[in-house]
């Protein structure tokens, strides 16, 4: 391989799996990879704009290779992501010494790009996109995602998402399939199943198929162990769905169920379809048919209109839920959202000051859940040496949970069962038995 690129990729578990698909294209057309920004032919910066610190940080980045393409004008550089598609030809103006910007519905065009093309952005509707199968250069050896929908079609009144990466497109039931048996040959043990709203998977497809009946079709793939899913709205999340996830084995004991808000007149403002009332009725159905779920969330603070008795509902619900975990965010104004046009716009303090109340509180919920599960067996996948400690391997419980032990790195790769000897913050420590 003579060329080398470079790959710096922001935001979500969407973005991670893009960057592998860009990956996998770059390395197709012979060019190896690179952590050297000053090595590489071609950097590609793959862009988050969920929030406007993600924004910042690329704006950021992509500034500081104004002197590395100076000492190396033979560098190409390419913008993708949902900044990408969302500024479009505006990125030109500030950094005309960008050479190619293409969205996330258009990772195929950078084929077309690299061999030559001189083309200088595609950001346009790509109707068969969802219907591609790309090359990919995977992050793991043992657990994969696996896109199963693209899009978003719920327009949260704060959300970016629907303007840069479009209508909701579910991905054809064989193509995933497909895709998920030739992962388990090459020896892949768990899937992660990627979309915006993977409940509301099958929507517009021409075969009568839901996500239950695709979790059921990929249950039977013999060699593969997990199923994991991110992320489920709490809108589409159907008793079907339930019952499913507790019919297969496969399918782990975690769900992702975002809330944002415990108060109905804010969760109303942010369009999300439902109210608290229905929301923690699907959080109680799922713990009585799996007790030992994991249920974790995202909240975000000082959304346009909250006031301090809305903030107090977000802290009753917190207590109430008990999450296993949670990500919680201030609200940050997004070009084109609904929300910019609300009145009653929190102040930054106040959102901070709200931001941090939770992530204090939930510290002492997610401790106190962690430790009831001190001196319990579970299963673990263990991934690799831990990295924080060259003793110990790391792996994950199938709650998604990360488990340090100490133990022979040949048990890289197998499912071992550890005794949870102690539970701290942000992981279990135990040993092998
Ligand atoms: N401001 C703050 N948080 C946001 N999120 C999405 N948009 C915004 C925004 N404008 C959060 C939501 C979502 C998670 C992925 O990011 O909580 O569930
Ligand atoms: Fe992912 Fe949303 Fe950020 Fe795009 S804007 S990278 S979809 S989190």
């Amino acid at each position: 391989m003579t060329k080398k690129y470079h790959i710096h990729t922001f935001g979500c578990q969407m973005n991670v799996h893009d960057s592998e698909k860009i990956a996998g294209i770059l390395s197709e057309s012979d060019h190896g990879t690179t952590d050297s920004i000053e090595e590489a032919d071609v950097i590609v910066l793959n862009t988050c704009s969920i929030r406007q610190k993600a924004e910042q940080k690329f704006y950021s980045e992509l500034g500081r290779l104004r002197t590395v393409k100076k000492n190396n004008p033979n560098l190409k550089i390419a913008v993708a992501g949902c900044i990408a598609q969302q500024q479009g030809d505006a990125i030109f103006k500030k950094f005309p010494y960008v050479d190619f910007i293409f969205g996330p519905d258009n990772i195929d065009s950078l084929q077309t790009w690299i061999k030559g093309n001189t083309m200088q952005t595609s950001l346009k509707y790509n109707p068969g996109y969802h219907t591609k199968t790309l090359p990919m250069s995977r992050e793991g050896r043992l657990s994969a995602w696996v896109s199963i929908m693209y899009g978003c079609d719920n327009f949260c009144a704060y959300c970016v998402v629907p303007y840069t990466r479009g209508r909701e497109r579910s991905r054809p039931g064989r193509d995933i399939y497909d895709e998920v048996l030739s992962l388990t040959e090459q020896g892949f043990k768990e899937i992660t199943l990627l979309g915006q709203n993977v409940n509301s998977y099958g929507k517009n497809l021409p075969e009568d198929v839901d996500f239950p009946d695709l979790l059921r079709m990929l249950h039977k793939i013999e060699g593969l162990r997990r199923i994991r899913f991110v992320t489920s709205h709490p809108r589409d999340l159907s008793e079907k769905l339930v019952s499913t996830m507790k019919d297969l084995p496969k399918i782990c004991g975690h769900i992702h169920l975002p809330v944002q808000s415990g108060s109905d007149k804010i969760l109303n403002l942010m369009n999300r379809g439902y109210s608290y009332k229905e929301y923690k009725n699907k959080i109680d159905m799922l713990i009585k048919s799996i007790p030992d779920i994991a249920i974790t969330t995202d909240i975000i603070t000082g959304f346009p209109g909250e006031t301090e008795e809305d903030f107090q509902c977000t802290i009753k619900a917190l207590a109430e839920i008990e999450y296993d975990g949670i990500f919680a965010f201030k609200y940050s104004k997004r070009p084109d959202t609904k929300a910019l046009h609300l009145p009653d716009h929190v102040d930054e303090n106040v959102k901070s000051q709200r931001l941090s109340e939770i992530l204090k509180m939930q510290e002492v919920i997610t401790h106190k859940i962690n430790k009831l599960l001190e001196g319990k067996i579970l299963e673990v996948l263990v991934e690799g040496v831990s990295e924080t400690d060259d003793n110990k391997l790391t792996g994950r419980t199938r709650t998604n949970k990360i488990v340090n032990f100490y133990g022979d790195k040949i048990d890289t790769g197998n499912f071992v069962m550890i005794k949870i000897l102690e539970a701290k913050l942000h992981s279990l420590y135990g040993e092998k038995v």
